[in-house]
């Protein structure tokens, strides 16, 4: 949002998380309750912190138009335009912002969350991971991301897709109208695809690029995840800049079970490490920071 760090960055932190918070209630997932209940209880209190938020973020959008620059996320909004030429609205600007935040954010997170969780109990792949990340190579990285989207998709489903024509699909038939919900987890555990499908092995992906139809974690087609590409950017830059500084080891217990946080499913535990900084001598590739 371009804010620096102080009180009102705070603030609209605060607000944001009460706000995201309402996304662990089974009632965000079900419209027509909501508008049932939008007086009191739960859905009040998120109309309420909604509310609060948006002054904040109309706030902070007036100040910036005002200023006209800047080189952060919502200047460039501020400074993109339509095909007609015409600014971008208020209101359009604090969706993408949102749509940033949620769409884009808490999903990466939570798969960031998920590859060290995995890691951690992998001793064998995170020592290669290492190795490959002080040798300054990339290709370890990118497969242990997309290992890791195989084995713990934070969206399960892609969104669902309205049959508009009568259409088969393994030996069953659905009629216009039928909606179909494609299951990442189910198509990337068969074992005909992935053989040993609960075992992490980033190896899947060395010599292959995953398939169109059989690694589906960003979903597929027309509305595939637009923003794919950015975050395996993000994940890898994130991976190699921690594992270059510092050592992982479990933060302790069992693997973590799945918990559905906000829109995605995360870590019971959030994905719990314990890091200690590497020494110059440990990390020969890059020079150690204070973590
Ligand atoms: C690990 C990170 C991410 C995962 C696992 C993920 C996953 C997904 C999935 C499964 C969908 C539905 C696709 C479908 O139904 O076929 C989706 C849609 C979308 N994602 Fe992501 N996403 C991630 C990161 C991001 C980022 C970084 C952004 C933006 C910067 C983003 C923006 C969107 C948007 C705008 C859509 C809706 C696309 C549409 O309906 O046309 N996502 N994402």
């Amino acid at each position: 949002f371009g804010l620096e760090g102080g009180e009102r960055l705070d603030a609209l932190r605060a607000s944001l998380t009460e706000m995201l918070a309402f996304g662990a209630n089974p009632l965000s997932l079900l419209p027509p309750l909501q508008r049932e209940t939008a007086k009191y209880g739960p859905v009040a209190r998120f109309l309420r912190i909604r509310e609060r938020t948006d002054e904040q973020i109309y706030g902070l959008i007036a100040e910036r138009r005002a200023l006209a620059d800047g080189d952060d996320v919502l200047s460039m909004l501020l400074g993109a335009s339509h095909e007609d030429g015409s600014p971008m609205s208020d209101t359009e600007i604090r969706d993408e912002l949102m749509t940033l935040l949620v769409a884009g954010h808490e999903t990466t997170a939570t798969e960031l969350a998920w590859c060290f969780e995995r890691l951690v109990r992998n001793p064998d792949v995170l020592r290669k991971l290492v190795a490959e990340v002080d040798a300054g190579r990339d290709e370890y990285v990118t497969a242990t991301i997309r290992e890791t989207l195989r084995r713990r998709p934070v969206l399960i489903n892609a969104a669902p897709r309205k049959v508009m024509a009568e259409i088969e699909v393994g030996g069953w038939t659905y009629a216009p109208g039928c909606h179909l919900v494609p299951n990442a987890y189910l198509v990337q555990h068969d074992p005909e695809i992935y053989p040993e499908p609960y075992a992490f092995r980033p190896e899947r992906f060395l010599d292959a690029d995953p398939g169109t139809y059989t690694w589906i974690p960003f979903g597929g087609g027309r509305r595939r995840c637009i923003g794919a590409s950015f975050a395996m950017l993000e994940m890898g830059i994130v991976l190699s800049a921690l594992l270059s500084r510092t050592e992982l080891r479990s933060g302790g217990g069992h693997l973590e079970l799945n918990r559905r946080r906000m829109i995605t499913v995360s870590p019971s535990k959030g994905g719990r490490v314990e890091l200690r900084s590497r020494t110059a001598s440990e990390s020969p590739a890059r020079a150690p920071a204070s973590v």
